[in-house]
């Protein structure tokens, strides 16, 4: 555990768009509670103006602030700095390699703090999310107004609503793409888009020729058949949505039939 002491070290990936990655060293005075995404606020208001990330909310619920402190990706709004070495880590994390880490980085005491894996980077800690979003559209995660909009009522018992609240709570932080199968095929839709695409096909409230449409979508090879059931995606959700729980059961309920 980090000793509140004043000052915190972090050592920072920072990449122009056509630039080679390097890795930069900043010193912050702490305040107490203070977050990841409160300390990058102090050094790009401080040291670097141009030290590019993305936030939103502060309150881990936008998903935007998504970054990986220490090798686990995390929500920087979510993680202490106070906390951020005495975080348990999952257990098998993919190795996650962005650049040439300085052999000097003091791994007890300097927060490392590097982009999330296997997007293409744009700037600094800022990834393109654009397959991300592709991938989610893909699967048209959404309800009709065709269909639900001319029923008396679009029922759905509180057993069957409470079988997929945990679904729900995925805030499209990109987080789960840490999955291995992300890094080496840029096709694979993801453990986010398979898990909305789950939530939707095991909704009652879903037409059935919308349910098709979805099932077909993710029986595609680059979809559900995909997986090659590591479950990181599971481990290093941050909102407990079990992603790879998610693709089991739409490999066990909708593939076998
Ligand atoms: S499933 Fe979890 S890690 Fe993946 S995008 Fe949703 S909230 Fe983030
Ligand atoms: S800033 Fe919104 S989740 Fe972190």
């Amino acid at each position: 555990m980090i000793e509140m002491d004043n000052k915190q070290k972090f050592l920072i990936y920072r990449k122009k768009p056509d630039g080679k990655p390097v890795y930069e060293r900043f010193e912050v005075p702490l305040t107490p509670g203070m977050s990841v995404l409160e300390a990058l606020f102090y050094i790009q208001d401080h040291f670097d103006s141009s030290l590019a990330f993305r936030f939103a909310c502060r309150g881990a619920i936008c998903g935007s602030c998504g970054m990986t402190i220490d090798k686990f990706p995390q929500l920087a709004c979510k993680t202490q700095v106070l906390n951020a070495k005495s975080t348990k880590k999952p257990p098998k994390l993919p190795q996650l390699t962005f650049g040439d880490i300085p052999t000097n980085w003091d791994e007890k005491t300097e927060i490392l703090i590097e982009p999330l894996p296997n997007m293409n980077i744009i700037k600094d800690l800022v990834v393109d999310m654009e397959p991300f979003w592709e991938f989610y559209r893909y699967v048209q995660p959404y309800f009709k107004r065709e269909y639900n909009d001319i029923q008396p009522e679009s029922l759905q018992s509180p057993e069957k609503a409470r079988s997929i609240e945990h679904l729900v709570y995925c805030i499209l932080c990109g987080i789960c793409w840490t999955c291995p199968v992300n890094d080496k095929n840029s096709k694979y839709l993801g453990p986010t888009a398979l898990a909305k695409a789950y939530r939707f096909i095991a909704d009652s409230r879903l037409s059935d020729e919308h349910r098709s449409t979805i099932v077909d979508k993710v029986s595609d090879t680059n979809a559900v058949p995909a997986c090659e059931k590591h479950f990181v995606c599971n481990r290093v959700c941050p909102k407990n949505v079990r992603p790879g729980t998610a693709i089991k059961n739409i490999r066990e309920e909708w593939l076998s039939q």
